[in-house]
């Protein structure tokens, strides 16, 4: 997997930046794309970023008979365990789901705090023990790092060593955060846009993930 560069810094990042999902993730740019179709560009987006996240995954292989005769069939040797943060992360988890139907699903509900910017936890839903499991998680947005490092610590906590973070924009101190974290991840993304406003969103970035899928709370 490619590395960036980020300053001093250095992380695992692959950005997916095949034609196809630059046509989604401009669709999500776009102000004017309406919920419905937000969702589906993100649905579709989510195919691609697993499909590369995936590549390097190991595989076993097993005998299967086809009509004719007895061949080598290959499956993921460990499904990953996948990990959409709530609420914005839900809207790729179908996506995920379809392609890794072996995986089992585990969830964390985060809410970035508007004053501190920093993340409040409300929902927990995780194995006991990710020893040897491979994890997933999904969450369109990294932008100070704040919720995805929560969520990755949670996942460690849990003795995990292997996470990928799927995300379609990553904010680059959102990336050196990670990196500075220590944590056992690398990133999967669509693009690492410039930076962050003065309220923390990624710019150009696409708005509030969450408020375009599911509307504002
Ligand atoms: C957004 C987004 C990430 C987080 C990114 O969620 O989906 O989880 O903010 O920000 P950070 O990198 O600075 O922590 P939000 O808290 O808005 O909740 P939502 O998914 O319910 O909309």
């Amino acid at each position: 997997m490619p590395t960036v560069a980020l300053g001093l810094l250095a992380v695992d990042v692959l950005v997916v930046d095949h034609p196809l999902a630059k046509s989604r993730l401009t669709a999500m740019r776009d102000a004017r794309t309406e919920p419905g179709l937000f969702r589906a560009a993100l649905h579709e987006l989510t195919t691609m970023l697993v499909y590369e996240a995936t590549r390097d995954y190991p595989v076993e292989t097993y005998p299967v008979e086809t009509p004719v005769t007895t061949t080598e069939g290959t499956r993921l040797a460990n499904p990953p365990l996948l990990v959409p943060v709530l609420r914005a992360g839900l809207g790729m988890a179908d996506a995920a789901l379809s392609l890794l139907p072996e995986s089992s699903m585990g969830f964390v509900g985060l809410a970035r705090d508007e004053a501190t910017y920093e993340p409040r936890a409300y929902m927990e839903s995780l194995p006991a023990d990710l020893t040897g499991k491979p994890v997933m998680v999904l969450d369109p947005m990294l932008a100070t790092g704040g919720s995805l490092e929560h969520c990755c610590r949670l996942l460690a906590d849990r003795g995990c060593t292997e996470i990928i973070v799927l995300c379609v924009l990553a904010a680059p101190v959102g990336l050196e955060r990670l990196e500075r974290s220590g944590l056992p991840l690398r990133v999967v993304t669509a693009s690492i846009d410039e930076g962050l406003n003065d309220k923390k969103f990624i710019v150009p970035g696409l708005g509030d993930a969450g408020d375009r899928q599911f509307g504002g709370m």
